[in-house]
């Protein structure tokens, strides 16, 4: 699905962003592809994203050391 429409930006590539380029931020996503840099109606959409993907990022750790 993509969250930028202007400029092709699917969620699928704002996860693996976060995951694989420890990504915490907009500005931090921004450095990486060309998010928001039209209408910027993503970003909201996107700011969510990466906190629901910096959450799961935390409980797949936790679940690793509790193992
Ligand atoms: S939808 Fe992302 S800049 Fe327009």
């Amino acid at each position: 699905m993509y969250v930028c429409l202007c400029n092709r930006i699917s969620d699928k590539t704002i996860k693996t962003l976060v995951r694989d380029n420890r990504i915490t931020s907009i500005s931090g996503l921004k450095k990486c592809v060309s998010i928001g840099s039209h209408c910027g109606k993503c970003l909201p959409q996107a700011t969510q994203l990466i906190k629901n993907e910096l959450i799961n990022l935390t409980a797949v750790t936790e679940i690793d050391i509790v193992q």
